[in-house]
């Protein structure tokens, strides 16, 4: 991984995955990143790939800047991207970036002079998230190898679904049950590029007795050209008490998060809600990422 950008998830090799797996399950704070600068350029809102990037840098010693909106930057005066990258690239050892288009932290990772990780970018890709997604799935089962999942919701626009269908792709899943309303299918540019084991099904209680994993996301509201096309899909789907009791004992529940109303909160307190947990390795993988990246 050192000095490496890391723009896909389907970059990273199934050793490298598993590499990361172990290094976030034995990280420990430290100062070995001590003197790094790591720069958090985030033109669209985040909760979590924020804040657990902050305090991953902050737990293995390097220093933070960077700004959570375009607003509070001079793209705000008109500034072009590739302007704001090279004066970043000039300041950190290292760029996460997150931005509403399409292809921008490629774009990015070819002008800036120190790497960059993309950190989601439209509706393409979220890598740091399927790194958090497998890493959870194989802190509960042990393996990522022969378990059948579901992916339920918005296939289409959804980034974190793009990377985790390519970072289950250097695995051996049993099966992956893609499940969505008709209008959000995923897109045949991510099923073209797919080897491993998927079906598309109309109807999530077909599934839901043989998952091992019930990965949940929200309609991408933000993503949508037409506001009507998104009322005619947003309450499409929901899962209830009712649906997880249908449910394996052993089974979990993902999301990578926020939620807005796909899951009842009646199924927080269930065994199988795993998300809230998903969410809290985000901190370890991404020291182990960053470690990756700028450690000795
Ligand atoms: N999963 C995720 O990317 O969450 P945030 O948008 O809060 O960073």
């Amino acid at each position: 991984m050192k000095g490496r950008s890391l723009i896909s998830a389907s970059e990273l090799s199934r050793a490298e995955y598993e590499g990361l797996f172990q290094a976030a399950s034995n990280v420990r704070r430290s100062q070995a990143l001590s003197g790094k600068i790591v720069a958090l350029a985030f033109f669209e809102p985040s909760t979590r790939t924020y804040l657990s990037f902050e305090t991953a840098a902050e737990r293995c010693g390097a220093s933070v800047i960077g700004f959570q909106s375009e607003t509070s930057t001079s793209v705000a005066k008109g500034e072009n991207l590739g302007d704001t990258i090279r004066m970043l690239s000039s300041y950190a050892d290292l760029i996460v970036m997150r931005h509403k288009l399409d292809g921008a932290a490629k774009f990015a990772s070819a002008i800036s002079k120190v790497p960059v990780v993309n950190a989601g970018d439209g509706k393409h890709e979220h890598p740091t998230q399927s790194i958090v997604d497998l890493y959870s799935v194989w802190r509960k089962f042990g393996s990522i190898d022969g378990l059948t999942y579901g992916l339920l919701g918005d296939l289409k626009y959804s980034r974190t679904v793009n990377s985790l269908l390519r970072a289950l792709d250097k695995f051996s899943p049993r099966k992956v049950c893609l499940v969505s309303p008709p209008q959000l299918r995923t897109r045949q540019e991510i099923l073209d590029g797919l080897r491993l084991n998927w079906e598309e099904v109309s109807d999530v209680w077909e599934i839901l007795s043989d998952l091992d994993v019930l990965y949940v996301t929200r309609i991408q509201r933000e993503r949508f050209p037409d506001e009507l096309e998104y009322a005619k899909v947003r309450n499409s789907y929901r899962v209830d008490l009712k649906m997880v009791e249908a449910m394996k004992w052993s089974s979990v529940i993902m999301h990578p998060l926020p939620r807005v109303s796909e899951i009842d909160r009646k199924v927080d307190k269930d065994r199988r809600a795993y998300y809230f947990q998903q969410a809290s390795y985000g901190v370890e993988v991404r020291m182990a990422l960053l470690l990756g990246i700028l450690g000795e």
